[in-house]
C-alpha cells in the first residue's frame, strides 16, 4: 500500500536524493505467536476487533532505538493517526517538517488500545472529519504535506509562499495558454507584463476566492485595513 505513492514524482527523486527516508513496518513482524496475532476482542464486549498493544509498543520501542543508536536522543513525535485526533493542517505540516525523524503508527480495525495513547504516543492527528478504514492513506497524506516542505525537495522554494493555506488565503487563479480556449480568454492584467498589477490582481482574487470558499479563513488571515475595507463591500453585494 506504501509502495507506489512513494516510488514517482517528488517524493521519488526526494528519496533517490536522500533528502528523505520513508520505512514502513509491519507490527505483524513483532508478534511472538505462530499466528502473528496483532487485534483482540474488546473488553465489556462490542463489535470490533482492538489492536493489541505489545505488537505496537514493540515495533515503535525498536524503531525508536535504532534511531536513538545512530543520531541520540532527541525529540521524536510518536503521532497515532486517528479520526480521533487534533485536525491535520498547513501549520501542523510546518512543525512536523522541522523533526529530523518521526513515526507514525496507523490505527486500523475497530480501535487501538487505549494503553497505546497513554504511554506510547506523544500526538494524534486526523485529517479531516470522514472516516477512514485506517490510518494508511492518513499516514501517506501528512507524509506528501511534510516532505514537499523540506528544503530542497520542490523545484523552487518560492512557489510554496503562493501556495493554498500557506498565507492562510486560498490560491488565485491560475491560467496557461492559449490566451483564448472556446472563447474563453485569460483575463488581460495576465498578459499585460505590469508585475505590480499583476501581483495587486492575484492577491485581490486569492482574498474574493476565500471569501467564496472558505469565508472562516478570513478571520485569520492577515488583511491589510483596505483589503478588509474591500472584504466588506464584498460581503454586501
Ligand atoms: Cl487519521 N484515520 C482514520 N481511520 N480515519 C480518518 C483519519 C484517520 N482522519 C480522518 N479520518
Amino acid at each position: 500500500m506504501f509502495q507506489s505513492p512513494f516510488s514517482i514524482g517528488i517524493f521519488k527523486r526526494a528519496i533517490d536524493r536522500k533528502l528523505v527516508s520513508v520505512n514502513t513496518h509491519n507490527i505483524r513482524d513483532y508478534t511472538h505467536d505462530r499466528h502473528h496475532t496483532v487485534d483482540d476482542y474488546a473488553y465489556g464486549g462490542g463489535a470490533g476487533m482492538i489492536l493489541k498493544p505489545e505488537p505496537i509498543f514493540e515495533a515503535v520501542e525498536s524503531i525508536k532505538s535504532d534511531i536513538c543508536s545512530k543520531e541520540g536522543a532527541g525529540v521524536l513525535p510518536i503521532i497515532l493517526l486517528t479520526p480521533q485526533g487534533r485536525r491535520f493542517t498547513q501549520q501542523i505540516a510546518q512543525e512536523l517538517s522541522r523533526y529530523r525523524h518521526m513515526i507514525l503508527i496507523c490505527g486500523h480495525y475497530e480501535g487501538v488500545d487505549e494503553r497505546v495513547r497513554q504511554h506510547l504516543v506523544t500526538d494524534e492527528i486526523s485529517i479531516g472529519d470522514y472516516v477512514l478504514s485506517g490510518g494508511e492513506l492518513a499516514a501517506m497524506v501528512v507524509v506528501d504535506a511534510v516532505v514537499r516542505l523540506l528544503p530542497g525537495v520542490l523545484g523552487s522554494e518560492a512557489s510554496l509562499l503562493d501556495d493554498s493555506h500557506t498565507a492562510g488565503l486560498l490560491e488565485y487563479p491560475q491560467y496557461t495558454r492559449p490566451a483564448a480556449y472556446r472563447g474563453w480568454s485569460v483575463p488581460q492584467v495576465l498578459l499585460s507584463g505590469n508585475h505590480a498589477q499583476i501581483a495587486n490582481w492575484r492577491r485581490e482574487q486569492a482574498i474574493r476566492r476565500t471569501l467564496g470558499h472558505r469565508p472562516e479563513l478570513l478571520d485569520k488571515a492577515n488583511l491589510s485595513l483596505e483589503e478588509k475595507q474591500l472584504v466588506d463591500r464584498w460581503k454586501q453585494s
